[in-house]
């Protein structure tokens, strides 16, 4: 796989402020890559469009197209129309326009009436357990043993329930890897092991609402006992 497009998609993706870090955009755009000519990928929260923009590029590369679904709500964290403007200026810049599609909805509102098949899919919208649960089954969607990316699992309280619920008791989801806070599940039938390994990162959750309200509590140098640098969440 060619190390050059990612460091082209990387160049421009990381002048945009968001929360995907240099690994786990490699991962976003390694998974992208295997893709063929015609094929998809589905984002559920794309924000000001940094882990679009890596998914463009390998989706033009690839010969497919990206959907990018998110409703830019109005809010403290997120903004509203002005980050839609945002992502918008950022696709076009990168001249990532015709590969990616804006699907501006919630992930719940548009899951059910979705006919089209997608060959990947990036859950990082909203991550309390209801819809996060919800965005799981946009899997339906994926062929056999197609991939799903889920930006703060095992990170957050919300995500991580879901993937309890919905990854560890299913009969559909195998847990493969993460890369930080981005877990890699495939949709296939789990062995006894796959379900296990998805318990095995419980410590690692813990340790990571753990540093998330010794940050609120604004502890920081405690933090660092449990192995946390810097001020800003784990991901
Ligand atoms: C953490 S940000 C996404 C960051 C982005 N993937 C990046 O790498 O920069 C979460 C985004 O999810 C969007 N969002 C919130 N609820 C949503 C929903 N129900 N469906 C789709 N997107 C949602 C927010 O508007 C926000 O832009």
């Amino acid at each position: 796989m060619p190390q050059a497009g990612f460091d082209t998609a990387w160049e421009h993706a990381s002048a945009v402020p968001g929360w995907c870090t240099r690994e786990q955009a490699h991962a976003l755009w390694k998974a992208a890559s295997k893709l063929g000519p015609g094929s998809s990928v589905l984002e559920i929260g794309s924000h000001k469009g940094r882990s679009t923009m890596v998914l463009g590029e390998a989706m033009r590369t690839a010969g497919g197209k990206v959907y990018a679904v998110d409703p830019f709500i109005e809010g403290r964290l997120f903004g509203g129309q002005s980050t839609r403007v945002t992502f918008e200026e950022n696709i076009a810049g990168a001249d990532l326009s015709d590969v990616v599609e804006l699907c501006s909805d919630y992930s719940t509102k548009l899951r059910p009436h979705w006919h089209e098949p997608i060959d990947l899919l990036y859950v990082d919208g909203k991550h309390d357990y209801w819809t996060c649960a919800d965005d799981f089954r946009w899997g339906v969607h994926l062929p056999e043993n197609g991939e799903m990316l889920v930006h703060d699992a095992y990170s957050s309280v919300g995500v991580t329930l879901s993937i309890l619920v919905n990854v560890f008791g299913s009969r559909d989801w195998v847990y493969v890897e993460r890369t930080g806070s981005l877990a890699l599940f495939r949709r296939a039938r789990p062995t006894t092991a796959d379900r296990l390994r998805v318990l095995a990162e419980m410590p690692w959750w813990i340790r990571n609402v753990m540093v998330k309200v010794l940050l609120r509590l604004r502890l920081k140098p405690l933090t660092r006992l449990l192995g946390h640098s810097g001020s800003v969440d784990p991901y």
